[in-house]
């Protein structure tokens, strides 16, 4: 039996759509849709994608709508959501937390 996902809300990964179910993950979705590594290691460039699948291993990170490092096995699927895959050897924007001292 397929489990071939039949929905009209998608969102985007590196421009791709991809469809979702309410309720779902970006992880789950991704996984749904055959996508199962969407950054490397630093080091050795292993492939890395869902493995806790509960929020604790920070492996599944990507971005989201341009926030970095989010964790796509607990960051709920939306509807034109821009999601990509991360760039470990990137530089993190450098943000102040609001009120912080210069
Ligand atoms: S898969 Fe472990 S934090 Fe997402």
């Amino acid at each position: 039996m397929s489990a071939e996902i039949t929905s009209d809300e998608t969102f985007r990964f590196d421009g791709a759509p991809v469809p979702f179910r309410p309720g779902q993950t970006v992880g789950g979705a991704l996984a749904a849709s055959g996508v199962v590594s969407w950054r490397t290691t630093r080091g050795s460039g292993e492939p890395r994608g869902l493995f806790c699948g509960i929020g604790v291993c920070y492996d599944c990170l990507l971005s989201v709508d341009g926030q970095r490092s989010q964790r796509a096995c607990v960051t709920p699927a939306r509807a034109g959501q821009d999601v990509r895959s991360d760039n470990p050897d990137a530089p993190l924007p450098l943000t102040a937390p609001e009120g912080a001292e210069p």
